[in-house]
């Protein structure tokens, strides 16, 4: 087995572009690989481009254009964003794995188009796999569950909750459609019993577990011809009729109405869910923050309290949105205890609702619990092979729970380490898709059955897409492994390094600054905030944060910053579990403050998805490097106020 404390060192460009000799010889194989595809590709056609026309003054004038013009991009570019560089701790991108980025280049030369089989027989393949490994690492049963990538975690989480939505209003279709055949179909309720569809009440229709609604689906095929079957049930859906017209028949069928349903989200959701519910009509009212805690997890507590005040106001819960690796923080919910509360709600409450896991940023991390035969790894071996105190055996179980969720999103554009555009939806019943699905005649595969996996188009949102994204992330899973070998080992290494610079942090020696601290991240973002003697209100702690921000980002325009981080602002009420801890560390301004329209605490933060910050010097020690730029840029920033 390949040592992955030597492979690491192989799998990246490196900061000074150390391994260019590797990197150059596999683009030139897969270069010159393509060029004999197209030489031996009916070579009877002979030569469209002659060497005469090569010779021609208007060839080399087209070439010159083209040189000088790549030259002036390439000049361009180097006003670009330095990611490859352990200087860079700003968002959530390193640089690319080489198997990705040779991956990408030798299927890019191809230009496999993954919306349909016809246009990428070979990347949609690859896509399907790359999602089955995704799926069988999280805990999925590869089979009965569905997945494929997308353009990022937005469009990802987008199928989510179009997905998680289609099958909560699913118990209406099939009942009305179990009329027009004039069938009874029985349902399970979240408590258990079974009663027929046709006797259920508005709320109770619309608080079935999504199995039991599929299920109800599946029984009312027995109705009738397959094809009239599906007709009858496409005209009963919300996709079908549209909002206003499905709330005018929910209205004339139902006598008693309902609030409107709800999206409940951790606080520390990313702002793509706001896109999500008002681009699918639900709106943005509808989106509800469950607190999150010190640790920025959701609150199982809160979420509770939030279930029994929905329960009583008779408001059905559309889908719950847990994090694996929050935005801000890289905090991992306790998605066991998560599901532990809506079990609970399904018997005592008689709620039921779709669990979704945004894991766009954490869902990789799940590659450390995975030993090398695929097996879960318990936290006491993790813990000692690393040789940190981390992952907790909390962590373990909520990286576990994943399987649980009825759907998990997952970015290999962020600890996949893959070049942009890769995303990945997975949901666990593969039934769900076709209440999705749209199929166009021109994409049908001959032949194949058009209802099949691979017809890709027929189920996703997108159109056409890179299939090249495919094969970069195929090849990146192939080299390194979603287990302890290969990407939990490179999760595991951050993670490390993250600890190094919170305990630097927590250690630092910065003068007359002082630093406060989230507790050490769940993944490998690092959150703090300076305070100075001088800030004597809240807002002039967040101006001197701000001020450091300015200095180590890329908006200092008078010089380079030494390192690159970002800030966010902590607000009220999503961060109300987090930030009083916080203030009583800070002495400065009050709970009431921070509420206030001025309020607010603005945070700062280092994204370490550098696995070589692990590794203690003589290499390049960024952790040192990073305490002293953090205190020159305090320093300047205290100056620039006065
Ligand atoms: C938790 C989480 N979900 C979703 C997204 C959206 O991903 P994308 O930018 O790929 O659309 C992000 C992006 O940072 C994220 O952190």
């Amino acid at each position: 087995m390949t040592d992955p404390r030597d492979a690491l060192r192989a799998w990246f460009l490196g900061p000074r572009a150390e391994n260019a000799d590797l990197l150059e010889r596999l683009v030139t194989e897969a270069l010159r690989d393509h060029v004999f595809w197209r030489r031996n590709f009916h070579p009877e056609d002979g030569f469209t481009i002659s060497e005469r026309d090569r010779r021609a003054p208007g060839f080399d004038e087209a070439v010159a254009t083209l040189t000088q013009e790549l030259l002036g991009l390439l000049a361009e570019l180097k006003r670009d964003v330095p990611f490859f560089s352990g200087r860079y701790k700003g968002h959530m991108v390193f640089e690319q794995t080489i198997a990705s980025q040779v991956g990408y280049f030798a299927a890019m030369l191809y230009n496999p188009n993954n919306v349909a089989l016809e246009a990428a027989p070979v990347t949609t393949r690859l896509e399907l796999e790359v999602a089955h490994q995704l799926a069988g690492m999280i805990g999925y049963d590869p089979e009965g569950g569905w997945g494929h990538l997308t353009g990022g975690g937005t469009i990802a989480n987008f199928e989510a909750l179009w997905i998680a939505r289609n099958v909560a209003y699913l118990p209406l279709a099939v009942r009305w459609a179990a009329a027009d055949f004039g069938v009874e179909v029985p349902v399970r309720l979240p408590g258990g019993d079974v009663a027929p569809l046709a006797a259920l009440d508005l709320h109770t229709l619309l608080n079935l577990h999504p199995s039991d609604a599929l299920d109800a689906w599946q029984r009312l095929r027995a109705a009738g011809p397959p094809d009239v079957v599906a007709r009858t049930l496409a005209g009963h859906t919300l996709g079908a009729a549209g909002y206003q017209e499905y709330s005018r028949r929910i209205a004339a069928a139902f006598p008693d109405p309902l609030p409107d349903s709800v999206v409940l989200v951790a606080a520390t959701a990313h702002y793509s869910w706001e896109k999500v519910v008002r681009a699918l009509g639900i709106g943005g009212d509808q989106l509800r923050h469950v607190p999150v805690d010190a640790h920025c997890r959701m609150d199982p507590d809160a979420l509770w309290e939030s279930l029994v005040a929905l329960a009583r106001s008779r408001t059905p819960v559309m889908a719950l949105v847990s994090v694996c690796g929050s935005t801000e923080e890289s905090a991992v919910d306790r998605l066991d205890q998560v599901l532990e509360v809506r079990a609970r709600a399904a018997v005592e409450l008689g709620l039921a609702f779709h669990v979704h896991s945004d894991a766009c940023y954490g869902g990789y991390a799940a590659s450390v619990t995975r030993d090398a035969a695929g097996a879960r790894r318990e936290g006491a071996a993790i813990r000692r092979d690393l040789g940190v105190p981390w992952p907790t055996d909390e962590w373990v179980a909520a990286i576990t729970a994943l399987g649980g969720a009825d759907s998990v999103t997952i970015d290999p554009h962020k600890l996949g380490y893959v070049p942009y555009p890769a995303g990945a939806f997975l949901c666990r019943d593969r039934r769900a898709r076709e209440l999705v699905a749209v199929t166009p005649p021109y994409l049908a595969p001959a032949g194949n059955d058009p209802t099949g996996d691979e017809f890709l188009g027929r189920f996703i949102l997108e159109g056409s897409k890179p299939g090249a994204a495919a094969a970069a992330v195929w090849l990146s899973h192939k080299v390194l492994p979603l287990d302890e070998r290969g990407y939990g080992y490179l999760i595991g290494q951050t993670a490390i390094g993250a600890r190094r610079l919170h305990a630097a942090l927590a250690a630092a020696d910065l003068g007359s600054f002082r630093a406060i601290l989230l507790p050490e991240p769940d993944i490998n973002i690092v959150c703090w905030l300076l305070t100075h003697p001088r800030c004597t209100t809240l807002g002039q702690v967040n101006e001197l944060n701000e001020g450091i921000y300015r200095m180590m980002s890329l908006h200092r325009a008078d010089a380079a910053p030494e390192y690159i981080i970002t800030r966010t602002r902590f607000e009220s009420p999503q961060y109300d579990g987090a930030v009083p801890p916080l203030l009583e560390q800070l002495a400065v301004g009050s709970l009431d403050e921070w509420r206030g329209p001025e309020g607010g605490l603005v945070v700062l933060r280092a994204t370490v998805m550098d696995p070589f910050m692990a590794a203690p010097p003589p290499v390049p020690d960024h952790v040192a490097g990073f305490v002293g730029a953090l205190r020159r840029a305090a320093v300047e920033a205290m100056q620039g106020e006065k």
